[in-house]
């Protein structure tokens, strides 16, 4: 039987690939075979995963790129068309997130969180729905939700409300582009230990909030790649417009 998952000859772009989640996607990707763009806007970081991608085998391309800016999302697509001939899997991941109360918020705060994984999102989705329009042979676009953008907590409105978008914008984009065989599907993590929330999920009310997970504990990245290459490859030909909590069973859990 063939691989199911195998990512030969394909090429894929990850946003926010220079930490963290992304990073480890771009790394997953790569081992899978694809031809990964690494995209951020830490242009050293960038780099220096594409050249650990490189020196284990693999094939990638530093990207620069910042997904609020839409003039630096149609170069980053020119650089990737440019060097590959188009992309086959977008992993939309970019992402920011704030802590603070409703009542004290900014106006900066929540434009920030919106404008980048809102907007940014949408921005690069469609330029990435644009390029495979175009070249006629589809493709698989996974934005990055969250399962706050399915349950809620308190002190991330702006968070919450960017996540439930991202859900409702990747069904919207899936109903319009089956007819170009663009499959768009979303990844919703629960809580991984990155930078985006280190420090809170040291803290004290960060600690009760994973004694609610019912596998009592935060999910490590690995535990994303098999959900990441089954929505990329071949594997997950007939799935599109899903969102897919991967929280060892946190979004089920209402105490
Ligand atoms: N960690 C979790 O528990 C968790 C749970 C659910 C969902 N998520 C989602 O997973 C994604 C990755 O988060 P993470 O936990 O890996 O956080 P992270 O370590 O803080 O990484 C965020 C990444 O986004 C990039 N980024 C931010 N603004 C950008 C912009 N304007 N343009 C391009 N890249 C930008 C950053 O790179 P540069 O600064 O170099 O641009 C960084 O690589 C986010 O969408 C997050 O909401 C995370």
């Amino acid at each position: 039987m063939s691989n199911l998952f195998d990512l030969t000859g394909k090429t894929a772009l990850v946003t926010g690939a220079s930490g963290g989640l992304g990073r480890h996607f771009a790394l997953t990707l790569a081992r899978a075979g694809a031809h990964v763009a690494v995209a951020a806007r830490r242009e050293d970081k960038v780099a220096e995963i594409a050249s650990e991608i490189a020196a284990g085998g693999g094939k990638a391309l530093a990207v620069s790129l910042d997904v609020v800016n839409r003039e630096s999302v149609a170069d980053a697509f020119e650089t990737i068309k440019q060097t590959a001939g188009g992309v086959d899997i977008v992993v939309n991941n970019a992402g920011v997130a704030a802590r603070d109360s409703a009542l004290d918020m900014s106006e900066e705060t929540f434009d920030w969180v919106m404008e980048t994984n809102l907007k940014g999102v949408w921005n690069v989705a469609q330029a990435a729905g644009r390029l495979m329009a175009a070249n006629g042979n589809g493709g698989s676009i996974i934005n990055i939700a969250s399962i706050l953008g399915i349950r809620v907590a308190k002190g991330v409105l702006p968070y919450a409300i960017s996540k439930a978008g991202v859900a409702q914008m990747t069904k919207a984009l899936a109903i319009e582009w089956a007819r170009h065989k663009i499959r768009v599907n979303a990844l919703a993590p629960g809580y991984f230990v990155t930078d985006i929330n280190r420090e809170f999920l040291a803290s004290e009310a960060g600690q009760e909030i994973v004694a609610r997970v019912p596998q009592r504990r935060t999910g490590d990245p690995v535990d994303l790649e098999g959900p990441l290459l089954l929505l990329a490859s071949d594997a997950g030909a007939y799935m599109t417009g899903t969102v897919v909590p991967v929280d060892g069973g946190h979004v089920i859990n209402s105490v």
